[in-house]
């Protein structure tokens, strides 16, 4: 094939491919098989291949991915992505209604009401008619390029033909995942996992909810598999250097013409008392929708008015959000059971008769604690409320007295372990009713092993929970000691276990013993040494047996080590059996010194500053950014303090952790403070 004709059939193909697309993405008929189609894409994607030049900045074979992007780059946002003023109740809707009034004078407006579709954010800037990139909402001011993932989004234009939409222009809108998808991904993952699990594999973890999949799917590396996750994005808000259209409506109608999904699901309202009314039709109408929505947006129409109104720092004064209250349904207690934790802690936990909640059937529902269940005042067969906490664990909020039966007994705390039978002992000051029995209750010590391999303790990841169980359950496995003793015939044994999957195994806790010291001590398991804690002690401490020695004043010099911490670990090296358990996995090879941990030091701008951080950040996971600080000189706190420097303040940051900084004059930053900071 020459040069031209290789560009004259990409052209031909585009067209085609972009043409069926169309068809079946937003009429939903197609006028050839899926064989046929599927033969002329993959044509299209041979000869991209072959002849690169030639491919189409549009091309359709965008939309089933395959770039891979490593590292997102950021990128500032034009105008900043503000966020809505949030409000839960008809009184301060009407206050904002009262504000709009005064602040456009005596005039006639309109609100148009939106749903609000509970998602990603995201900016698409289109320059000469092409989409050039797609940008996260970030903090607000720089965002991820995430645009090779969203162009695998089929409802989103890859190229405009539009007389009536100026050629550079900025689309917002709502990434979604669909209910079906989201559930297809958690069935495909169950699936995978019983595999997994056969083969002594790491397991997946579950989509907690609809918003984290598509925040975590946006955010791949690769689109391919972006492209077969089923995104959806609604567009709500048009902007552009010079303004082209009068209204919030006339630019909904323009984006539609020019083929952006634009929700049907809007309205134009005359007066507060119209949106109220939307809202309330809303309220349980939105569970029919195929995607998540947690409120409705209400804006101002018109744009010149929009102008009158302005801004405040953080949001629009023309628009509001109204959010709906977390769903709530009446179901029956059918009995309480209780569950003993890791450490000891007894959790007592509601089984439900199953009840419709927010898009799942829920069965169980948790109780947290003893003092839980006295305020409920909790009797066998109580209809109870339910409620879902950030949508995902379900709560009992409270009991329907008038629906409870006669002479049914109160819900009683029990009084003996239900794994093991000793008595539950309360220790001052705290709210868990623990089973003494650490060292012989089933649930305590298969959790220990549990937490002993999970991911940031040693990380043995070729072992699954269910694998763990049946070591434990037939008594190979003990204490986290006997996993370093397991041999390959022993594991043979067990059914479903092959040689691949035995080696696999065996090689994992193999390398569990270059894991560092303070993974190590992590994973111990010791009360009140969380990760932090654990790092902290290693750090001062070096050796394990430097940390034995040390008396309670000793423990206490080391930074952030306080008196419960220090008691609990000459506790826990006052017991015979954990020095013998000690001294087996010093045996075993494990790490029981702090190595000069090769942190690369990027630089010295935070030398002598600390932090503590809170919240959740648009670049960084947590633990990413504890490194940042320190390979910048910076140290990172637990706790706020008078002698703290900065509070580092992501989204949701701790409000008990803000107000104690703003009392003693700590000075909170943001996140793009801080990476000013560090330039
Ligand atoms: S308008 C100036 N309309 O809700 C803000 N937002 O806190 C303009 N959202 O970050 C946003 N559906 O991610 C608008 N129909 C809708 C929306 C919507 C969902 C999200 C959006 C924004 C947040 C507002």
């Amino acid at each position: 094939m020459t040069d031209a004709q290789a560009q004259t059939t990409i052209q031909e193909l585009s067209q085609k491919v972009s043409y069926y697309n169309e068809q079946y993405y937003q009429a939903h008929s197609s006028e050839i098989s899926d064989y046929e189609f599927d033969m002329l894409l993959n044509k299209l994607i041979d000869l991209e291949k072959q002849f690169p030049q030639f491919a189409l900045p549009d091309s359709p074979t965008l939309r089933v991915g395959g770039g891979i992007t490593k590292d997102f780059v950021t990128l500032t946002h034009k105008r900043p992505m503000l966020s809505l003023s949030n409000t839960y109740n008809e009184t301060e809707l009407k206050e904002f209604d009262e504000r709009i009034k005064k602040l456009l004078g005596d005039v006639p407006y309109e609100y148009i009401c939106e749903l609000k579709f509970d998602g990603v954010a995201m900016s698409l800037i289109y320059e000469n008619s092409l989409l050039t990139n797609a940008v996260t909402r970030g903090d607000g001011e720089q965002g991820d390029d995430v645009t090779t993932n969203i162009k695998t989004i089929r409802t989103i234009p890859l190229s405009i033909h539009h007389q009536a939409l100026p050629q550079s222009f900025e689309v917002r809108g709502e990434v979604v995942m669909p209910h079906d998808s989201f559930d297809k991904i958690n069935d495909e993952i169950a699936k995978e996992n019983e595999q997994r699990e056969k083969e002594g594999r790491k397991l997946l973890t579950f989509l907690a909810n609809p918003r984290n999949a598509t925040s975590g799917t946006v955010k791949m590396q690769d689109s391919s598999v972006v492209a077969k996750r089923n995104l959806m994005f609604y567009g709500y808000d048009f902007l552009v250097d010079n303004q082209v259209f009068a209204s919030h409506e006339q630019s909904l109608l323009a984006l539609k013409e020019a083929k952006f999904n634009i929700s049907a699901d809007y309205e134009k309202c005359k007066n507060i008392a119209e949106v109220i009314d939307f809202i309330n039709r809303w309220e349980t109408k939105r569970y029919d929708l195929p995607m998540d929505t947690d409120g409705i947006v209400v804006k101002i129409n018109d744009y010149a008015q929009r102008e009158i109104l302005g801004f405040t720092s953080k949001s629009p004064r023309w628009a509001i959000a109204y959010k709906y209250k977390a769903e709530n349904a009446a179901t029956i207690l059918a009995s309480v059971t209780f569950q003993v934790g890791r450490t000891g802690a007894v959790t007592p936990v509601a089984n439900l008769k199953p009840v419709k909640l927010a898009g799942t059937t829920v069965k169980r529902a948790t109780l947290h604690n003893a003092n839980e269940i006295t305020r409920l005042d909790l009797h066998e067969g109580d209809t109870v409320f339910v409620q879902k906490a950030g949508e995902i664990i379900p709560q009992v909020m409270s009991v329907d007295l008038s629906k409870r039966p006669q002479g049914v007994f109160p819900i009683k705390f029990v009084e003996n372990c239900p794994e093991c039978h000793t008595k539950l002992i309360r220790k001052e000051g705290e709210v868990a009713f623990i089973c003494p029995n650490e060292k012989g209750c089933p649930p305590q010590i298969k959790g220990k092993l549990e937490h002993f391999i999970s991911r940031k303790a040693m990380n043995i990841d070729s072992l699954g929970e269910k694998t763990v169980e049946t070591f434990f359950a037939t008594g190979l496995v003990r204490s986290v000691a006997d996993l370093y003793k397991i041999k390959k015939e022993d594991i043979l044994k067990f059914d479903g276990f092959k040689e691949t999957s035995a080696n696999n195994i065996l090689a994992g806790i193999e390398a569990s013993k270059q894991k560092p010291f303070k993974n190590v001590l992590f994973g111990l398991g010791i009360r009140f040494i969380g990760e932090t804690v654990a790092e902290k002690l290693t750090d001062f401490f070096k050796t394990i047996e430097n940390l034995q020695k040390a008396s309670l004043e000793e423990l206490t010099t080391a930074p952030e080590i306080g008196e419960k911490i220090a008691q609990s670990l000459i506790e826990y090296f006052k017991d015979t059996d954990n020095l013998a358990l000690i001294e087996d996995l010093k045996n075993a090879g494990l790490q029981f010194t702090a190595q000069n941990e090769d942190k690369p030091q990027l630089s010295n701008k935070l030398e002598g500053k600390t932090f503590v951080i809170s919240g959740v950040f648009a670049h960084y996971e947590r633990d990413a950014l504890k490194d940042v600080i320190e390979s910048h000189g910076g140290k990172v706190l637990s706790g706020v303090s008078g002698k703290l420097n900065y509070l580092l303040a992501g989204e949701n940051a701790g409000g008990s952790k803000l107000e104690k900084a703003e009392k003693l004059g700590v000075q909170v930053i943001s996140e793009s403070h801080f990476l000013e900071m560090i330039g």
